[in-house]
């Protein structure tokens, strides 16, 4: 029989990190937390049935984003991770400075554009970098700004790369169509730093077209992905917040959502995650 209150009670033991991105992106950085993290409790929300982001205004990534932090604290989420540049880029500063406080000031909302800013100096040795991203990450501004920070002495060079979503959202990732896309915007970033020798995959959907990406890429140039980058950071900082650790549930579960279809979310999910994904189709 169902118990309406048991159920509930279940619901608020567990206290999973969330994750979360526009769609599947989002999953190759949940891929590495897990792996460095295995022990918590998780939450992955894709909104596919509004991605992409990049090329939506800031008013509605804002807007967007807030919603599905809000289904994170109503799931008893106490800390998002905000698995997208682009979500991180517009709208993490006006959450975590304006909504957080009257939302519940004791959660934390945290994403990966910093954490990013913070090593990627350590790779270069010209010190030209590049970074892919979509049109939304790169017209924000966040990594230049971000970077200079850490390493004032980088130069940094951006490429927007519109059509790497799509080609992600719609599988045609590693289709012959994806090939143009790619070697476009790698010459033409390539074209603005001549003497770039590391490239950030600003965008957590750009993993999946990794391979594609290296077979246009001269030898020599690093390429980055955020995946291990942000792992290693939320150890960090969960080692430095036990207040926040402390409120997370050890029940090693992982729940798979989306906001569009779950039989098309999960079998795509799977081969993005790595082992066999069900995934459940949510309302916000
Ligand atoms: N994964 C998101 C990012 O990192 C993709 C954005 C989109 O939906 O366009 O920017």
């Amino acid at each position: 029989m169902n118990h309406p209150k048991a159920i509930q009670v279940n619901l608020r033991a567990k206290t999973p990190i969330g994750i979360f991105d526009s769609g599947y992106g989002g999953l190759t950085v949940m891929k590495e937390i897990v792996k460095a993290l295995p022990g918590f409790d998780y939450i992955y929300l894709g909104d596919n049935a509004r991605a992409p982001y990049g090329t939506r205004s800031f008013e509605t990534v804002y807007r967007y984003t807030l919603e599905c932090v809000e289904w994170f604290f109503e799931q008893g989420c106490p800390l998002v991770i905000l698995a997208c540049n682009t979500a991180s880029a517009k709208a993490l500063r006006s959450i975590q400075q304006n909504d957080l406080p009257l939302m519940d000031p004791g959660n934390r909302v945290l994403g990966v554009i910093r954490p990013t800013a913070e090593v990627i100096g350590n790779y270069s040795k010209t010190r030209q970098v590049g970074i892919m991203a979509t049109n939304g990450t790169v017209a924000s501004q966040s990594y230049p700004i971000e970077i200079k920070k850490f390493f004032p002495d980088l130069d940094v060079y951006q490429e927007a790369c519109p059509m790497w979503v799509p080609l992600v959202e719609n599988n045609e990732y590693d289709k012959p169509g994806a090939d143009y896309f790619i070697n476009q915007h790698i010459f033409q970033l390539l074209e603005k730093g001549s003497k770039i020798d590391t490239i950030l995959l600003a965008c957590t959907h750009y993993p999946l077209l990794i391979n594609k990406i290296r077979q246009y890429l001269p030898l020599g140039i690093e390429l980055l992905s955020q995946g291990e980058i942000v792992a290693r950071s939320l150890v960090d900082y969960l080692e430095r917040h036990p207040e926040i650790t402390g409120r997370l549930s050890l029940g090693g579960h992982k729940r798979f959502c989306t906001t569009d279809d779950a039989a098309g979310f999960g079998q795509s999910a799977s081969i993005f995650f790595g082992e066999a994904v069900i995934a459940e189709k949510v309302n916000l």
